[in-house]
């Protein structure tokens, strides 16, 4: 997959659109955002019908932010209109993966170009009230949306009659309370309820009927983030960049054992040898051992994966996903078996217990795992894991228990003969000690 277009700036292949204000001085400020042509395509919006809207996000190719690449402008159009029920738009920016860090810095830096998303995006779908669903534990996110929420009210930008067009519309900054399940988008909608965050069975759908039991659409928050630019400069422009099936920019995060961790903001398609190349490259003296493309439920890829372009093709093609664009960098001091050991953790204490496979199974996989890294196990143990993620993957209710399975399979594809070093050495051949980032990079 070749890509398509880069960038018309100065900065290589970078594409600064999401990003682009984040320096200015107080770029959280409604008067940053207007200062730089903020609210514009709002207006340009409210000129254009709601189907045209929809017609444009359709057109730009814009797929979900939020791990599954779904066509945003796609799922817009399954809101059955002739429902006489209200419609609603839920952001979720609960952003619980590990490693995921796109959605708070862009909330901290322009909470501006979020909610003039959330305008447009209800305007399309017809929708008199919005929820932006905050993870709980980022009250600095939430304190900020909710000031940004307010001086769009004071400007007329939410409210009645939004500029002077006769649209109205509420938004609702909702904070979580502190669960991976509630990102999932029938969990997160059943703890906006204000009831335990569980998946949903499906259908209905949510596009039918989502909260309460209204037709809703749920959108990552860097889709909705998107929605300005694209309305501002066209759908040509956003379609021009990126593959030819992953059109467009994304963020890309990069953490762990890089010289300058942050995002990097790009055409989909770049490869992680291009992203290494503008981070400074793994931290010096050190060399790539494994990576995630998009999150701890990616299959993880190693250095022979660095020039993969990363889109939702190539990157499925390669035998992984691309998810939420979060590469975790791992150098060749990190334990594998501990790092997934680590992430099988995760998975166990957040699994929200609905269904068996999950809630068992990823107990079991920790007790497996953990005693193959203390060198305890058999070589029987990689075989008996691989049965455990056989087990649960496909078979679980939502995709929890299937991403609990990726960091395990892919690991002993690519490491099975770390994890046999660990047999036969009776331990973790690795010196923590040498792997000075090693909590902060799995954490
Ligand atoms: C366990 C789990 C956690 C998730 N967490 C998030 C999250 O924090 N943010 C998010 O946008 N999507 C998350 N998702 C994906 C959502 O279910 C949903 O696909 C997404 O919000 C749709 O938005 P998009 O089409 O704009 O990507 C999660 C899914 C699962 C299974
Ligand atoms: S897969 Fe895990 S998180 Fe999802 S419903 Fe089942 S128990 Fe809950």
């Amino acid at each position: 997959m070749t890509v398509v277009s880069t960038s018309s700036t100065n900065e290589g292949p970078l594409t600064p659109v999401l990003t682009a204000n984040w320096a200015d001085d107080r770029s959280w400020t409604l008067a940053s955002y207007a200062a730089q042509g903020g609210y514009q395509a709002l207006d340009k919006a409210l000129g254009m019908s709601p189907d045209e809207v929809i017609t444009a996000v359709k057109d730009s190719g814009l797929r979900g932010r939020g791990g599954a690449g779904f066509p945003t402008g796609m799922k817009w159009s399954f809101i059955p209109q002739d429902n006489p029920n209200p419609k609603y738009l839920v952001v979720n920016a609960d952003e619980s993966e590990p490693g995921t860090c796109k959605d708070i810095p862009l909330m901290m830096a322009s909470p501006h170009t979020l909610v003039e998303g959330v305008i447009i995006s209800s305007y399309a779908i017809r929708a008199n009230r919005a929820f932006i669903y905050v993870r709980g534990e980022v009250l600095h996110v939430i304190r900020r949306l909710q000031a940004a929420v307010a001086e769009a009210y004071a400007a007329g930008h939410l409210g009645t009659n939004i500029h002077g067009s006769g649209y109205d519309l509420d938004l609702v900054v909702h904070a979580g309370a502190g669960a991976y399940i509630c990102g999932e988008e029938t969990a997160l909608l059943d703890s906006l309820e204000g009831r335990r965050g569980q998946p949903r069975l499906r259908p209905p759908f949510p596009a039918v009927a989502g909260l309460y039991a209204s037709p809703t659409v749920i959108n990552n928050a860097e889709s909705i983030a998107s929605v300005p630019s694209i309305i501002e400069n066209g759908a040509d422009w956003f379609a021009g960049m990126g593959t030819e099936k992953s059109n467009g920019f994304g963020i890309f995060s990069l953490s762990g054992h890089v010289t300058r961790p942050g995002q990097y903001e790009a055409p989909l398609g770049i490869t992680l040898r291009q992203l290494l190349d503008l981070a400074g490259g793994v931290r010096e003296g050190h060399e790539l051992k494994f990576w995630t493309p998009g999150g701890s439920s990616t299959p993880l890829f190693t250095a022979e994966h660095l020039d993969v372009p990363l889109d939702f093709e190539s990157v499925g093609a390669a035998g992984s996903m691309l998810g939420t664009r979060a590469l975790q960098i791992f150098d060749e001091t990190v334990c594998v078996v501990r790092a997934v050991l680590r992430w099988t953790e995760f998975y166990k204490h957040e699994s929200c217990g609905k269904c068996t496979p999950c809630r068992e199974g990823t107990w079991w996989l920790v007790q497996v795992l953990g005693r193959l890294e203390k060198g305890q196990g058999s070589a029987e143990d990689l075989d008996l894991l691989l049965d455990q993620c056989d087990n649960i993957l496909g078979r679980a209710f939502c995709a929890l228990g299937d991403g609990a399975t990726s960091p395990i399979t892919s690991s002993i594809k690519y490491f099975r003969d770390e994890y046999l070093a660990h047999l036969e050495q009776g331990g973790c051949p690795f010196d923590p000690a040498k792997s000075s980032l090693f909590e902060e990079v799995l954490a």
